[in-house]
């Protein structure tokens, strides 16, 4: 039995439409977890500056995502949910983890290099340090359960890389402050479920994300029923028609994606859809599909367009969220200025 108390931690960024993929890897799984868990959900607006960011844009998105957050269910009374600046604590312990982080590390983060692109030379500091605050941001609560999709395991990785070494590098004064043998947990992500990997709509070997060109890779959350049904009959697939058993989809990249699709919205395993749609030709899927989509969005968007309209309220939940956050962050830090040797 771990001495650290269970406690949920995740966070969605700020930028553009959110997707079916952040839906199904992130924000469902985050409703779900609150049946179990005492759970923190917030809005990265940090996070959201290391690529350039447009002033306006980051506040409106900000306040979108935490709509989303309401609108898919998370329930901001028991739980928390604020955005990320609000709490200083994240930026100042970031700072102490970048100092227990190694160059080589971050050198192997797939994902700055992607973001990064070519021109490495010319990424921001912030670009680069990023899975560093992704750390500080879970560690901070001492968090020790992270739902998220599959494209943040390495971050995940990483933030266990430097807890781990946070332990170590400090066991003796963390002994003498009186947190026994280790003060951060080592948290486990949280990757579940048929839909960890939703992928675009046009091609099956690649994330589904809101940085594509193509608007029809995508479904937003915000798509209303005409745009689902659109996107979906122009997704692409293949001539053969459903398999009856998963061993079928394997080579079949943009079939395997509409089911596990389907199955996480449905709540079901990918096996289950197929007992049910086996032999099916792709038209009838993906009108099933459409429908189930439309079914599980729609009352989403009606919240959000709801919601869009109370900024007021948007706003004094992120405020409510950020000083109850803030009561569980400051006494972590403060303990860490202890262990660090830092005078205060
Ligand atoms: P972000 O904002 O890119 O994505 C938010 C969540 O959505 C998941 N996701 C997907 N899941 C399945 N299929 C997809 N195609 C797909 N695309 C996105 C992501 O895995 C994520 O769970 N670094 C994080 C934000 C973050 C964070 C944290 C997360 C900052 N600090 C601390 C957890 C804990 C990010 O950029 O997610």
């Amino acid at each position: 039995m771990s001495k650290f108390k269970e406690l949920v931690f995740s966070g969605v960024q700020p930028t553009g439409n959110l997707h079916l993929g952040n839906y199904l890897g992130a924000l469902k799984r985050f409703v779900e977890m609150q049946a179990t868990h005492p759970c923190i959900y917030c809005v990265v607006d940090l996070h959201a500056m290391t690529t350039g960011h447009d002033p306006a844009t980051l506040k409106s998105a900000t306040r979108e995502v935490s709509a989303a957050f309401l609108a898919c269910g998370i329930d901001p009374a028991k739980n928390i949910v604020f955005n990320q600046s609000r709490v200083p604590e994240h930026a100042e312990l970031a700072w102490a983890l970048d100092c227990v982080a190694r160059m080589g590390w971050l050198n192997r983060m797939t994902q700055f290099k992607e973001k990064a692109g070519k021109d490495r030379e010319n990424a921001s500091v912030g670009l680069f340090n990023y899975p560093v605050l992704m750390a500080a941001d879970i560690l901070v609560y001492r968090a020790t359960h992270v739902p998220v999709g599959d494209d943040q395991k390495q971050h995940l990785e990483l933030a266990r890389d430097v807890a781990q070494k946070f332990n170590n590098d400090f066991a003796e004064s963390i002994a003498e402050n009186g947190h026994g043998d280790a003060f951060f947990p080592l948290p486990e992500p949280l990757i579940q479920g048929p839909a960890t990997r939703v992928m675009s709509l046009r091609d099956g070997t690649k994330k589904m994300s809101k940085s594509d060109p193509s608007e029809y890779s995508l479904i937003a959350i915000m798509d209303d029923a005409d745009t689902v049904a659109q996107k979906i009959r122009k997704a692409k697939t293949d001539a053969a028609p459903l398999p009856s058993e998963i061993a079928g989809l394997s080579n079949r990249p943009e079939a395997d994606n509409l089911v596990g699709i389907f199955a996480g919205l449905n709540d079901q395993t990918k096996d289950q859809v197929l007992a049910e749609q086996g032999g099916a030709q792709f038209s009838a899927f993906k009108s099933a599909l459409t429908e189930l989509i439309v079914a599980k969005l729609a009352p989403i968007r009606a919240e959000m367009i709801r919601l869009a309209k109370a900024p007021d309220h948007v706003d004094a939940v992120l405020a409510q969220g950020g000083e109850r956050a803030r009561e569980i962050a400051q006494p972590v830090w403060a303990s860490v200025k202890d262990i660090l040797g830092l005078v205060r």
